[in-house]
C-alpha cells in the first residue's frame, strides 16, 4: 500500500495550481484549470489499478497485452466541490461508476450530517476514490469515509487539490489505511477553517457564487 500522504509534484500540477490560487482568475479560467489538474491527479492515484493481460491482434501478430483487472472504479465526490475533480477525472476514465456523499455542518454541534449518499453497488470489490478539492479540518472527508466504509468499501483513497497539515493529521488518526493525493500541502488553517494560503473557497470558485 501507498505511503498516507503522496504530494504530486509534477512540475505541471504545479505551474497550474499557482494559476489557479491567483485571486483574479475567472471562473471559466479556474475551471478550466481545475479539469485539467485532475487529469493528472487521476493519473497518479490510480497508479496501483491491478493489470492483466489479453490476448490480441495488432496488424503483424498476436500478443498478450495489459488491460485493466476487476471492477471498474468508483468515484465519490464529496458534494458540492468533489464535483469540480470528478469532471475531469471522468474525462480519463470514462467508464468508471460515479457516487456521491452530501454533509452539511450542524450549526450547533458543528459536526458534519449526512443529507445524501447514493454509491455504486459492489464497493468492496473496487478501487474506491473519494474527491474533494480541499482537504481542512479533515471532518467532512472523515465522515464521508466512514459512510463508504459502512457501505462496504475497503479500498479507498482520497484525492484532494489542496491540504492542510490539520486535515492529513485527522484522516491519518481516523483512517489509517486511506492514502491521501494533494497537489500541495499548505501551511496551516486560520480561524474560519479555511486553507492558507490555499485558493480560497474551492467551490466559490468554480461555480462562481459567493
Ligand atoms: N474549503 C474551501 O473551499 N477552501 C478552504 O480553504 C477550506 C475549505
Amino acid at each position: 500500500m501507498s505511503q498516507h500522504l503522496t504530494i504530486i509534484d509534477h512540475p505541471l500540477v504545479q505551474h497550474k495550481l499557482t494559476i489557479m490560487r491567483q485571486k483574479d482568475v475567472s471562473t471559466a479560467g479556474f475551471r478550466r484549470l481545475l479539469r485539467e489538474i485532475s487529469l493528472l491527479l487521476a493519473y497518479e492515484v490510480t497508479r496501483e489499478l491491478e493489470v492483466t493481460t489479453m490476448r490480441i491482434q495488432t496488424p503483424l501478430t498476436e500478443m498478450d497485452a495489459p488491460t485493466l483487472e476487476g471492477k471498474k472504479l468508483a468515484l465519490i465526490s464529496i458534494l458540492r466541490a468533489g464535483n469540480g475533480l470528478l469532471d475531469g477525472i471522468l474525462e480519463l476514465i470514462p467508464s468508471a461508476r460515479v457516487g456521491f456523499v452530501g454533509l452539511y455542518r450542524d450549526p450547533e454541534t458543528l459536526q458534519p450530517v449526512e443529507y445524501y449518499c447514493k454509491v455504486p453497488r459492489e464497493l468492496d470489490a473496487r478501487m474506491t476514490i473519494v474527491v474533494d478539492p480541499m482537504l481542512a479540518t479533515g471532518n467532512s472527508s472523515v465522515a464521508a469515509i466512514d459512510m463508504l466504509k459502512k457501505e462496504g468499501a475497503k479500498n479507498l483513497r482520497f484525492l484532494c487539490l489542496l491540504a492542510a497539515p490539520e486535515g492529513v493529521a485527522r484522516m491519518k488518526e481516523a483512517h489509517p489505511d486511506v492514502p491521501i493525493f494533494t497537489a500541495a500541502l499548505d501551511q496551516r488553517l486560520d480561524d474560519h477553517g479555511y486553507i492558507v494560503p490555499g485558493l480560497g473557497d474551492a467551490g466559490d470558485r468554480m461555480f462562481g457564487t459567493k
